[in-house]
């Protein structure tokens, strides 16, 4: 198979790449990033060299470019990571957020129609179901549960769902889609809790927690939601949503407790919350386990030691980030709340 990844020296998506050069050494991997301020080529570094991955810079929204990429490269599984995916970057400023999440899609979609392709999977997440109350353990989103977004973000990504299944439905395009809950690991962006404090309590820097903390987020090791992708697109079924998570809820505070104690050290200082915060999501990922037989391998105690001992052994990928343009978001986030 030739698949193109796009967003894939971002987060997921480069956990994505490598997992899939690993696991399916025969397929072919294309990846297209923006390289935003949230790609990283570092990401990327150990698999240059791979036969079966190639790079190229391009904008999802800029179609002259992603058709000569779908002309040339005829692409036959599309996975869309590419987004903009900070939650408080799209309460600053939520138009890039629809320019990419949205018209980005859209683009990706329109070259699928015209140039053929088996399989368009779109990634999302569990942000547009909007929030579940703090006192109903009970309850938990299904496949069927309403679209409710909170955030400019959440918003974006509802919108590019519906979008992607009236392509579906109007078009013929066959396309999946899978809504995640919070992924953890390797690779994820400082300015995200887990990466955040971490690297805070390395370099001694009170940890920010905003409101009481006691949000909670149901957290998925990384290379669980590669799997899932992978079950998705070679056996889910066409027009389909999957909601993908573990049954892993901790609130926010519970989280940075468990970061403080395995690091030894680390200072709580809590701060104004942040607008229109959801207070708890939670994924059944009944669907999901059923049909195509998917279940998350790692626990939160044992993915979170592997996640901290990753950002120790590997403190220049995060510590490239963290200076420079980084540090006027960081101020303008933290600095005074
Ligand atoms: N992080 C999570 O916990 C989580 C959970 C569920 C779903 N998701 C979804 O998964 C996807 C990946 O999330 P992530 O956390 O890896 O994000 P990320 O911000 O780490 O990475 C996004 C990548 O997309 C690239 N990009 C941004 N705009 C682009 C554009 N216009 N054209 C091409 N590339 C562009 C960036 O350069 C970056 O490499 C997103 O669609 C997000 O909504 C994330």
């Amino acid at each position: 198979m030739k698949i193109l990844v796009t967003g894939g020296a971002g987060f997921i998506g480069g956990n994505f790449v490598h997992y899939m050069l690993r696991e399916h050494p025969e397929d072919e991997i294309l990846c297209v990033d923006a390289l935003t301020y949230a790609g990283n080529m570092e990401t990327l570094a150990p698999v240059m060299d791979n036969p079966h991955f190639k790079f190229i810079k391009a904008d999802i929204a800029d179609r002259e470019t992603i058709y000569a990429i779908f002309e040339q490269e005829k692409p036959e599984v599309i996975v869309n990571f590419a987004a903009e995916s900070h939650v408080d970057r799209s309460i600053e400023n939520p138009a890039i957020f629809l320019q990419t999440n949205v018209m980005g899609t859209q683009v990706l979609l329109d070259a699928c129609r015209k140039y053929g392709i088996q399989r368009y999977h779109q990634v999302s997440t569990d942000e547009v179901y909007g929030d579940l109350p703090l006192d109903r353990p009970d309850l938990f989103f299904t496949e069927e549960t309403p679209i409710h977004t909170s955030s400019p973000y959440s918003a974006s990504k509802a919108s590019a769902d519906l979008l992607v299944q009236a392509y579906h439905r109007t078009f013929g395009v066959p396309v999946t889609i899978s809504r995640c809950s919070n992924n953890y690991g390797p690779y994820h962006f400082p300015e995200k809790l887990i990466p955040l404090m971490i690297a805070n309590v390395l370099n001694d820097k009170p940890l920010p927690v905003y409101g009481d903390g006691k949000n909670v987020r149901d957290w998925l090791y990384v290379e669980d939601h590669c799997s899932a992708i992978d079950l998705i697109i070679r056996n889910g079924r066409v027009g389909e949503v999957y909601n993908v998570g573990g049954h892993n809820e901790k609130t926010n505070l519970e989280v940075v407790q468990l970061i403080i104690a395995t690091l030894g050290k680390g200072e709580i200082q809590f701060v104004r919350d942040r607008a229109g915060h959801d207070r708890r999501y939670a994924i059944d990922p009944t669907k999901i386990h059923n049909e195509l037989g998917w279940l998350p391998k790692t626990k939160f105690e044992d993915g979170i030691q592997k996640t901290i001992q990753w950002y120790l052994d590997n403190k220049p990928w995060w510590e490239n980030i963290i200076s420079g343009e980084y540090q006027n978001y960081y101020e303008r986030m933290y600095g005074n709340r």
